[in-house]
């Protein structure tokens, strides 16, 4: 059959655009029977089954909406070992904050990660990998953060490939050069290791395709991220930024003013935030409800965000300290009730928004022909379905670069 193959259901939902903003954010649906096929990977056809190159072989003309694979642009895969202590310990009055000192928090992740072998570090992450393909990720982010060193965050960056290998989704990775500064170590000593040392080797090596900064008052400063910023930039790498999530910094505006591909968090993001992400031209607001919701934190001033005209998208954070969450419709159904976006909206924000963060909105994030067929069967009559019932996976059959992986 040469890779070729097609799917067909009662409707299709997708992004017209990417990056959908503005009046193009929410996704269009167009009523069915319709159908995709591929061929070698890639999308060759959309329309009514009949006009199809090929049969379907997955689907059913009579039921479901098809849709692209989502794209998680913010996770911090891969770590290894849970932290559901310390999330018990929140709910009985501890902060995160608090937690962050001494041997918590990222800390504890970072011993976890030192003390793991590699196999048991891949290992973990694949079974979340796996998870994040059962609701439907094609596509995610990959982060270090927690080596908290030259070396381990090397390591973890190699780490992060050798996933990326072994995952059944495409997968970019994210140099976290600034997460927490490291014990023993001055802010200013690891930022000048960071740039002088972890950014140019990881570059150097190809182990990276961005480099993201965690702004916040137990972290880094603006200052920092301007050092990082330049050393990205020298190093050829798109910056992204952890900006406003315990507090606000003025993080989101030195995103916008920096040409990061995102600012991610936001939850206190300032009005003058707001209008600087909504002019921005390469900035997008990367929302991650499900850590707000974790952590008991306000929303991210989401509808404020989208009516500045913000490129905004979704992602799970996946993270064993802010957010143990792996699926992509729970983070649509958290968006929806907490962050008050539409469903249509959200669908763009969960598929070709974060692909234009990742930088692979030519490649996939979007059903339209000569994009690669990484395409979802939702078992839902309307989209509105997948937000309406949440902690059910919508996710029937799943297609990644034409091969059916689910289904
Ligand atoms: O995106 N906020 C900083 N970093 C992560 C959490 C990391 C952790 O607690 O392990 C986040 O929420
Ligand atoms: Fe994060």
């Amino acid at each position: 059959m040469g890779g070729r193959g097609a799917i067909v259901a009662a409707g299709l939902a997708t992004a017209a655009v990417a990056p959908a903003r503005g009046r193009d954010l929410a996704a269009q649906t167009s009523p069915g029977p319709i159908g995709v096929a591929w061929e070698d990977g890639r999308i060759v056809a959309i329309g009514p089954p009949e006009d199809l190159p090929w049969a379907p072989t997955l689907g059913t003309p009579e039921a479901g909406l098809l849709a692209p694979g989502f794209v998680d642009a913010h996770t911090h895969l891969p770590f290894v070992g849970w932290r559901a202590d310390e999330y018990e310990a929140r709910l009985a009055g501890a902060t995160y904050r608090d937690q962050h000192g001494g041997e918590g928090g990222i800390f504890r992740s970072a011993r976890m990660l030192r003390e793991a072998d590699d196999e048991e570090v891949l290992a973990f992450s694949l079974v979340l990998a796996r998870e994040m393909l059962a609701s439907g990720t094609t596509a995610l982010e990959l982060k270090t953060g927690y080596g908290l060193s030259v070396d381990q965050e090397l390591r973890q960056a190699r780490l992060a490939r050798a996933l990326a290998a072994r995952a059944p989704q495409i997968c970019t990775v994210t140099l976290l050069a600034a997460h927490a500064v490291p014990s023993g170590m001055t802010r200013a000593g690891w930022v000048e290791r960071a740039c002088e040392e972890l950014v140019p080797a990881a570059a150097a090596e190809g182990l990276c395709d961005q480099v993201d900064v965690y702004v916040e008052d137990i972290a880094f400063d603006l200052d920092d991220l301007e050092r990082i910023a330049a050393a990205a930039s020298a190093a050829g790498l798109p910056l992204r930024v952890h900006a406003e999530q315990l507090g606000a910094s003025g993080a989101a505006e030195a995103a916008a003013r920096l040409g990061a591909r995102s600012a991610d968090h936001l939850n206190r993001c300032p009005p003058a935030g707001v209008a600087a992400l909504g002019a921005a031209p390469r900035t997008a607001a990367v929302l991650l409800p499900t850590s707000s919701r974790f952590l008991g934190l306000a929303p991210a001033p989401a509808t404020a965000l989208r009516d500045a005209g913000a490129v905004l998208a979704l992602a799970t954070d996946c993270n064993p300290g802010t957010s143990p969450v792996t699926s992509m419709p729970e983070v649509i159904q958290t968006a929806c009730a907490d962050y008050r976006l539409t469903p249509a909206e959200a669908l763009s924000a969960a598929t070709a928004n974060p692909a234009w963060v990742l930088g692979l909105e030519g490649d996939l994030g979007r059903l339209a022909p000569g994009l690669r067929a990484d395409v979802l069967l939702l078992d839902v009559p309307t989209l509105a379905h997948v937000p309406y019932r949440p902690g059910r996976n919508p996710v029937s059959a799943v297609v990644v670069a034409g091969e059916v992986l689910i289904g």
